[in-house]
């Protein structure tokens, strides 16, 4: 497996890269929802490369970014385990070369959902993966349903640029009682963690109930927000139900032929936590 640490290692590793390549971008600090999308990508031909980078500009002041998890040489052996070609790991000065005038929006999308209480964080991200998929111009790119808007996001940034990639959404991998696997999950403490679990549920009850026939938005939000408050997560961000291709807002607030998702954004003590789920 190439470590790759700088653009010109990249270049030269990708120039004698034939046939077909497929990308997973990460921040580290993998699990097995990671190793997934490592596994997707490996099962499709051609050669897999990975990237790992700590965005710095997709963090507020205020967020995360000092003590996000890192743990590069594990991280190594997970990705060498999983059978990866090649990873792509820049210092911050290697990524971000240029002048650093250039954002890339997806507007309203961006400032929609989580993008409401993170405001410069869908352009963080945006920026660093049109850099990434012009420095290692892959023909897929594997993204996790884990962060739906992201994904949804991201889709939309690859039509509306013409990028020349694939997109490809994998599912999220859960923990045994159904929490979505995250690398802020380490920062949950025990009696956090037991709570953590509201979340799944939350999507497991709006889930029944529309499979009850429940079609009323504001009905199944209302399931979600009790199932998390009887869980004591009090600090709720959002909880949406949405066109789940666009995540517009659903005609009339009832949902019509398509099977919507339900996102939701919560706080367990200060650790963020988001997950969603298809209604169908
Ligand atoms: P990161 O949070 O490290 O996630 C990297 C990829 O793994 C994302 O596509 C994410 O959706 C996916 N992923 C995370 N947890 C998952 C789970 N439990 N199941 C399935 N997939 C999961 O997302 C980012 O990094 C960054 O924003 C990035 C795209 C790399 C840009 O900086």
């Amino acid at each position: 497996m190439e470590w790759l640490t700088d653009r010109a290692m990249l270049q030269r590793w990708r120039r004698q890269v034939q046939g077909q390549l497929a990308f997973v971008p990460t921040m580290g600090a993998l699990h097995e929802g990671h190793l997934r999308l490592l596994r997707a990508a490996r099962e499709s031909p051609g050669r897999v490369i990975a990237s790992i980078f700590v965005n710095p500009t997709q963090f507020a002041p205020n967020e995360d970014f000092a003590r996000y998890p890192r743990t590069l040489e594990q991280d190594r052996l997970l990705l060498q385990e999983a059978g990866c070609d090649a990873v792509f790991v820049p210092s911050v000065a290697e990524m971000y070369h240029g002048s650093g005038q250039t954002r890339v929006q997806v507007e309203p999308l961006g400032s929609d959902l989580c993008g409401r209480f993170r405001p410069t964080h869908f352009q963080g991200v945006a920026t660093v993966v049109t850099i990434l998929l012009n420095l290692v111009r892959p023909d897929r790119l594997y993204l996790g349903c884990k962060d739906y808007q992201q994904l949804i996001l991201l889709r939309q940034m690859v039509a509306d640029l013409a990028l020349p990639v694939q997109v490809l959404g994998v599912e999220t991998v859960r923990e045994a009682d159904g929490l979505a696997m995250s690398s802020r999950n380490r920062y949950l403490a025990p009696e956090e963690r037991a709570r953590a679990v509201g979340v799944a549920q939350a999507l497991a009850a709006a889930q029944q109930a529309r499979r009850a026939g429940e079609r009323r938005v504001e009905v199944l939000q209302a399931v979600a927000q009790a199932v998390l408050a009887r869980h004591g997560i009090e600090q709720v961000d959002y909880v949406a139900v949405r066109d789940a291709a666009t995540l517009a807002a659903l005609p009339e607030g009832v949902i019509g032929d398509q099977d919507p998702v339900m996102l939701l954004a919560v706080r367990v003590g200060t650790t963020r936590l988001i997950d969603n789920r298809i209604l169908a």
